[in-house]
C-alpha cells in the first residue's frame, strides 16, 4: 500500500509526512460539493448530498445481499455467487469497488468457516453446515456502500449458529454506541464487552473504516477499544462497523495469496458489516436489508 518510493521520498520526508498524517487524524473536513476528496487522514463530514448518495449505494448493497440469501446452498461455488454479484452491480449502474482494488480481481469477498475475511471467490463448492460471510461494496454515482452478512449452507452446528447470532449482536451494540458526542472507542468497547461474555476472540488486525467518496478512509474503527477514547463522533461522519469474532483466540494470519485471512487456531469466525452515518440525534444505517433479511436464517 502507499505510494511508490521516489527520489524525494527520503527518510526524513517520509517521517514528516507520517507525523503530518497522524496529527490530522482528529481533524475534520467538510465535504460539500464535487471537490476531490483525498485520503489525507482527515475525518470527513458530509452534507445531505452525501447522505442521499450513501442511501442509494447502501440500499443497492443490501439488496444484492438479499439475493445472495437465495443463492447460498450446498453444491454452489463461491465463484458463481461472485459472478451474480458483479452482474447485479453492473445492471444497477454501479461498479464493484473491489475489482482492481490493490490488485484484487473479484466483485466480493466470500469467507467460509475459519476464514476471517477477504476470502477470494473460486471453484470451492459450499458444503452442508458451512457458515460464510459475503461482503459487497458497489460504487454507485461516486459513493461506496459496504456491507456484509453471514449465510448458512444447509444446517450449521449449534455452536456455529450461536457465534453468528452473537456477532450480529456485537455489530448492533456497536451501532447503538455510535452516537453524536460519543467517542470512537465507545464502539469497540461495546463490541468487546459483549464478545467477552461468550469468551469469543475479537479480531484486531482488521478494522471498520471511514467511507463515502473513498472506499477506505479515516478513521480506523477498531472493534476492541477503551470507552471514552478516540475522536469525537460528529454528525456527518460516515463509517463502517464490521466486527470479526472468533470462536477461539483472536489471532489472525494471511495466507500466501496475500488476501485470505484465517484464524491461527483454525476456529470458526463470523462477521457482519454495516455502513452508517452519525446524525444530529443518533445514527442512520445505510445498508439495512429492505426485506428484513439482516441475519440468518433467511
Ligand atoms: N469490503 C471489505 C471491507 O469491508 C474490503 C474488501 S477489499 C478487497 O472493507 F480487496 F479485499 F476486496
Ligand atoms: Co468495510
Ligand atoms: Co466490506
Amino acid at each position: 500500500m502507499g505510494p511508490s518510493h521516489s527520489e524525494a521520498d527520503t527518510p526524513p520526508l517520509a517521517f514528516l509526512r507520517a507525523i503530518r498524517y497522524m496529527t490530522r487524524m482528529h481533524e475534520y473536513q467538510l465535504i460539500d460539493g464535487d471537490q476531490t476528496v483525498y485520503r489525507d487522514g482527515t475525518i470527513k463530514l458530509h452534507t445531505e448530498e452525501g447522505y442521499e448518495g450513501m442511501r442509494a449505494a447502501g440500499r443497492l448493497a443490501a439488496t444484492i445481499l438479499d439475493e445472495v440469501a437465495d443463492l447460498v446452498q450446498p453444491g454452489v461455488t463461491t465463484e458463481s455467487i461472485d459472478t451474480r454479484i458483479r452482474e447485479m452491480m453492473l445492471d444497477a449502474g454501479a461498479v464493484p469497488a473491489t475489482l482492481g482494488y490493490r490488485g484484487y480481481t473479484h466483485s466480493s469477498c466470500i469467507s467460509i468457516n475459519h476464514v476471517i475475511c477477504h476470502g477470494i471467490p473460486g471453484e470451492k463448492v459450499l458444503k452442508d453446515g458451512d457458515i460464510l460471510n459475503v461482503d459487497v461494496t458497489p460504487l454507485l454515482d461516486g459513493w461506496h456502500g459496504d456491507t456484509s452478512r453471514m449465510f448458512f449452507a444447509g444446517e450449521p452446528s449449534l455452536k456455529a449458529k450461536r457465534l453468528v447470532d452473537v456477532t450480529y449482536e456485537c455489530l448492533m451494540l456497536g451501532i447503538e454506541a455510535a452516537q453524536p458526542g460519543a467517542r470512537l472507542g465507545d464502539i469497540g468497547a461495546a463490541i468487546e464487552a459483549h464478545a467477552k461474555q461468550f469468551r469469543y476472540g475479537v479480531v484486531r488486525e482488521f478494522c471498520g473504516h471511514g467511507l463515502g467518496r473513498l472506499f477506505h478512509d479515516a478513521p480506523e474503527v477498531v472493534h476492541a477499544a477503551k470507552a471514552g477514547t478516540g475522536p469525537e463522533l460528529k454528525p456527518g461522519m460516515f463509517f463502517t462497523i464490521e466486527p470479526m469474532i472468533n470462536l477461539g483466540k483472536p489471532w489472525a494470519k494471511v495466507l500466501g495469496d496475500g488476501w485470505t485471512a484465517v484464524t491461527r487456531d483454525k476456529s470458526l469466525s463470523a462477521q457482519f458489516e454495516h455502513s452508517i452515518a452519525i446524525t444530529e440525534d443518533g445514527n442512520e444505517i445505510f445498508t439495512k436489508s429492505p426485506t428484513g433479511r439482516d441475519k440468518p436464517p433467511y
